[in-house]
Formats: structure tokens, sequence, C-alpha cells
């Protein structure tokens, strides 16, 4: 990977405000000096993420992750550096040459396959329009859609042909790799050939709207499957994507809740009819990612899936997702047979509208839904360890707790009896792989030569100037015990010593890995609040000196045992040097008294 100059990275940090990053992902309350919100990167349902706008970084006290802007998109749009870094230069409008592509090929390549699907998605635009497409579009106005709707949605249909797409467009400017890898094409033995022939096109799009897949309804053929959606694409991961987000983005923030459908046209009929905080899942179950996603518009989430037997199941997985998720799932009760779509068309939004605010708690509608009867105890304890199980990687105390209260009002057993049922069960998760833990290494114990050196740091980025001198006369490396924080503060002393005070989100960028970054960020997002911070630093700066001293006194005393047996040096230098540290010691109380005005 080529280099970046740290000048660029400090002018598109500078640019970007972190508050207006998160912001993007987080829904932020101030709260004193910091802002406030529900951490992205782990279940949680009282924020305790972060964010210090005066010194630009995020820190998680829940689950320990931290660094500045650049590092935040990296971690929860799981970009490299370059990437993240680029994303942010072009939220900020600067124009930067960044040489350290990544890897220049790969981007190409996606590029390809986004301009293939934005063609592809124009061209079956245009089949619904043309002449030929009379019975496509009588079908749709049958179900109730407008053209309104359809252009809103880029509906589209495609022939059934071998080739109307891959005659349709130009293929002659895009590589083969992009043509094989999109996914709107299968290799046959004679050559490539359409994989969507004889359907509905729906065009699945990013947050932003750019279309990243295709779903095909059947159409006037005897295929098999309803449904075919593109396979897994570079561009294209269908556990993460929501169809309809780019649509309803501004309509889940103003509501505060999202609702989830399972099919397209049930997400198109609530469009058309005025309700718009719905998003679908495309063809796949609802999975932590897109649990995560939602997350940022709000706490509950509401699942409107199909009144029959598949979509109850469905909804209670998704609803389990939803919760271990740290989210307040609510599942509607639709006529049995009906599915969204079907109930709107039938009989408009009020019915549906009136469901979604009678929508159960999860475990409630799991209950009225279980197939078996609950006075018998075989079936009780068969639905009483399905829920367990579920609740067992719940990890919010809190949550637990009330799930296990109402459980135990639903089914007459008594909560402790299900507590220790539960504690029973091991997490899924491993507890060594909690987030929460971090490396080794950079454990920070509450000590006080530990406190000392944290407070070090962070009196040098208050603006203080008597401090600052004092830290940059004599606050060695050495004397940082930790090797984490001492390696902060090799990046902090030069920087003083030149004068200048040191930028936090600049730091942060500078830290080998996102453990030192966390540690910082964890470090800076308090400030020291002692008003007399000449007296603070002379104080942690003494801690640290006697700490030194005293083990540079028990060093020598052990070179003194084995220079009485006769190795190394003269045992009375070394008593003279311990007598000289020991006396360094007792004139600590004063050596810095010189710094005091
Ligand atoms: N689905 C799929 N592949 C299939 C069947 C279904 O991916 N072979 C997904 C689609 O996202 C579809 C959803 O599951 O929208 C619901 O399927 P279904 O209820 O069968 O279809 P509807 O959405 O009701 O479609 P329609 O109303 O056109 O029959
Ligand atoms: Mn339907």
């Amino acid at each position: 990977m080529g280099r970046i100059s740290e000048q660029t990275i400090d002018r598109i940090r500078d640019a970007a405000d972190i508050l207006d990053v998160v912001s993007d992902y987080v829904q932020l309350k101030r709260r004193g000096r910091n802002w406030f919100g529900l951490c992205p990167f782990h279940p949680e349902k009282t924020p305790s993420f972060s964010i210090n706008q005066d010194k630009q970084i995020f820190h998680c006290f829940g689950c320990g992750k931290g660094g500045n802007a650049i590092s935040f998109l990296m971690e929860v749009e799981r970009l490299d550096f370059v990437d993240a870094l680029k994303q942010l230069a072009e939220r900020t409008g600067i124009e930067v040459q960044l040489s350290g592509d990544t890897d220049p090929r790969r981007k190409a390549l996606v590029q390809q396959i986004m301009d293939l699907y934005e063609l592809a998605a124009s061209h079956y635009q245009q089949a619904l329009a043309a002449e030929d497409a009379a019975a496509v579009r009588d079908y749709l106005q049958g179900r109730g859609i407008t053209a309104d709707t359809w252009s809103r949605f880029r509906i589209g249909y495609v022939p059934d042909k071998w080739d109307f797409l891959l005659k349709g467009i130009n293929t002659a400017q895009f590589s083969r790799e992009a043509l094989n890898q999109s996914g709107l094409f299968i290799a046959g033995d004679r050559g490539p050939y359409d994989r969507f022939r004889g359907r509905i096109m729906f065009p699945i799009c990013n947050a932003t709207g750019k279309v990243l897949a295709m779903a095909g309804r059947v159409f006037g053929t005897e295929e098999q499957a309803k449904y075919i959606n593109s396979p897994e694409t570079p561009l294209y991961h269908k556990s993460e994507v929501l169809y309809g987000l780019h649509l309803a983005k501004q309509a889940l923030r103003e509501a505060g809740q999202s609702i989830i459908v399972e099919g397209y046209l049930d997400l198109i009929q609530l469009h058309q009819a005025g309700i718009t905080n719905v998003v679908a899942v495309s063809g796949t179950a609802l999975t932590d990612r897109h649990a995560r996603e939602l997350r940022k518009y709000g706490n509950r989430v509401i699942l409107a899936y199909d009144g029959d037997q598949a979509g109850v199941q469905a909804a209670v997985r998704g609803g389990y997702t939803l919760l271990q998720a740290g989210l307040d799932p609510r599942i509607v009760e639709l006529p049995a047979e009906l599915d969204p779509d079907d109930w709107v068309q039938q009989e408009g939004a009020q019915p549906f509208l009136a469901a979604v605010e009678q929508a159960l708690p999860l475990l409630e509608f799991q209950l009225r839904h279980f197939p078996g009867d609950l006075r018998q105890t075989g079936d009780l304890r068969r639905f009483l360890d399905d829920t367990l199980r579920e609740l067992a990687p719940i990890r919010d105390p809190l949550t637990r707790e009330l799930l296990l209260k109402q459980l135990a009002e639903l089914s007459g057993v008594d909560e402790r009896r299900l507590h220790q049922s539960l504690e029973a069960i091991p997490a899924r998760r491993p507890r060594d792989k909690d987030p929460a833990l971090p490396k080794l290494g950079l454990i920070i114990e509450p000590n006080r030569s530990h406190r000392a050196q944290m407070a070090l740091i962070r009196l040098a980025f208050e603006e203080h100037q008597d401090v600052l001198i004092l830290l940059a006369d004599e606050v060695r490396p050495e004397l940082f015990s930790h090797p984490a924080l001492r390696q902060v503060w090799e990046l902090i002393l030069p920087l003083l010593a030149t004068g200048t005070i040191p930028d936090p989100g600049q730091l942060v960028s500078r830290l080998p890995d996102p453990d030192m970054q966390q540690l910082l960020s964890g470090l800076l997002i308090q400030s020291e609040e002692r008003t007399d911070q000449l007296t603070l630093a002379i104080d942690c700066l003494t801690v640290l000196y006697r700490e030194s001293l005293q083990g540079r006194i028990e060093a020598r005393r052990r070179d003194l045992k084995s220079a009485e047996q006769g190795a190394g040096q003269p045992p009375e230098d070394i008593l003279e040097e311990v007598a000289a540290l020991q006396r360094s010691l007792t004139e600590l109380g004063h050596q810095f008294d010189k710094y005091r005005a």
C-alpha cells in the first residue's frame, strides 16, 4: 500500500466534524461536555457511546471501542483506512489524490459492477414502458400499483429471452470479470446469457439509492421460483441490505421506529398507502447486521410478516435477532393467510396502522402462537426451553431481568427458577471473545501509578501554559511504566517540546492499532476536573518519580547481592549509589517547586 502523507490525513480529518459523521449512524443527545447515544458496535439499551466534539474523538464506555472520525468509519462501515479516509474526503468535498489506493483492480471491478446494475435497471425500466409490455403493466395495475410507484421504485420488466440485457447494453465497455461477477449473467457453454428472463424486476439499492442487485418476480413463464435474486457479489451482501431503505430513511428518523416486511411488494404497497417507515429483508432471514442498521433509527422495530405458519415462525426468529441486538421488537398480528400487501389492498391503510399500534411484544406473540398446550407440562417445558435458549445470548442485565419477569408472568413459573435455568445455559458467544475485554497489555489498573500516568496524558491536552512547560521539561517517557501509555507519551512529547498542544483526533491516527486508539480515546473522553492543574501535574509527576526511584533502588540492592559474591561493580560503589537515590527520594517533595509561579 502506498503511503498517504500525514498532512493529507490531517487535512481531511480537520474538515470533517466527528459529530456530523457519527450522527449519520447514531442518534445523539447532549449531556454535559459530551454527546451520548446507543453504541453501534455492541447491543445496549442505555447509551454509553460518547463523543467529545472539542477533542474530535468517540469512546464507548460499554464495549471500549474508541477513536476518531476515521476509525469510526472504518469500524462502522468495515472499511480499510484508505477507504474510510476517502469517504471522509468525499463528505467534506476535499479533493485528494490518494496514492495509497489499496487495490485499484478491485476498486475498478466494484465500479464496473455498479455501472452495470445502473444500466440494467434503466434498461429494464424502459422495457416495462415499451409497447409489448402492456400485459405486465396491466398486471401491476391489477395489483393496485400505480405508474408513479413504478418509477419511484424503478420497477422494470425483462422479456423472456436469453440475451435481452446482454444485447441491450454495450457490454464491450466492461471487463469479462465484471460481467461474470455481476451476477446479471450466467456463464454457459456458448458464452454468457441473461440470469433474469421473463420477470418483473425490482432493483435493490443501498442506503444512498445506488443499485446493488436485482430481484425478479416471475411473470408469464412456467418457471418454478417465484422470485430470483442476484447472487452475492463484491457489491451485494444480502445479509446487510435492507430493501427500500433509501426511500424510508427520512420517515424512519421521523417515526423513531421501523416496520419490517418480508416481501418487495408488501413494502411497495405500504409506501403507496403512505406508510413509509418500512424496510424489507431481501430473500433472507433478518440478521444482526440488519438489526444494527435499524438501531440507528430508534429502538422499536415492528415485524409485519405473513399471517401464515411460516410467517409467524420467521417473525419470532427475527424478533429474537432484534432483541439480542438490544432492540425492542413488536410483532403485528396479520389476518391468517394475508400478507401486508393483500391486506392494505383490500382494506386500505387504517386496519394495518391499527395493528401496528397494537403489535405484541415478542414473548406474548410467541406464546399466543405456540403450537402446543401450555397446561401440559411437556409442552410448557418445551416452550420455556426454547425461550430461555433465545434469552441466553442477551447480555444486557436489565433486558434479561425484564424478559424473565414477563416470561414468569406468562407461564406461571416462578421467576427465580427461570433465572436459575437461564444462568445454566452458556451464552452462544464465548466470554473470552467479549469485545469489552481489552488486550492483556492494555489493561489499566486502578492504582496510583496508572492513574497518574493517565492524568499526565490528559493534562497535555489542556491549554495550560505552566503545566505544558512542566510536562515538556520533566516528564520523560521512561517514567511511564505502562507500555501503551508510554507509547502515547512518546508521540506527545516531541509536540510539547516545540510548544504545540497535541490534537487528540490527530494523535489517534498516529497510533498503530485499534486497541491503542481505544485506550487513548477512553482516556481523553473524560477531562481532568481539578481546577488546580499545576498541582495535579506535580502530584502525578511525584508519584511517577517516586516509583521510578524506588524501582532503581531495588534493582541496585539486587545488584549488591551478586556484587558481594564477587561479580560486577565493587559493593561500596553500589551502596553509595543507593544512598544518593534515597536522598533524591526524600528531596522529591520540593523538586518541582520551581515550576510554581
Ligand atoms: N422470496 C424469495 N425467493 C422466493 C420466494 C420469496 O426471495 N422464491 C422472498 C421475496 O423477497 C419475497 C418474499 O420472500 O418478496 C415473500 O415471498 P412471498 O410471500 O412468496 O411473495 P410475495 O412478496 O407475497 O409476492 P407476491 O405478492 O407477488 O406473490
Ligand atoms: Mn404477496
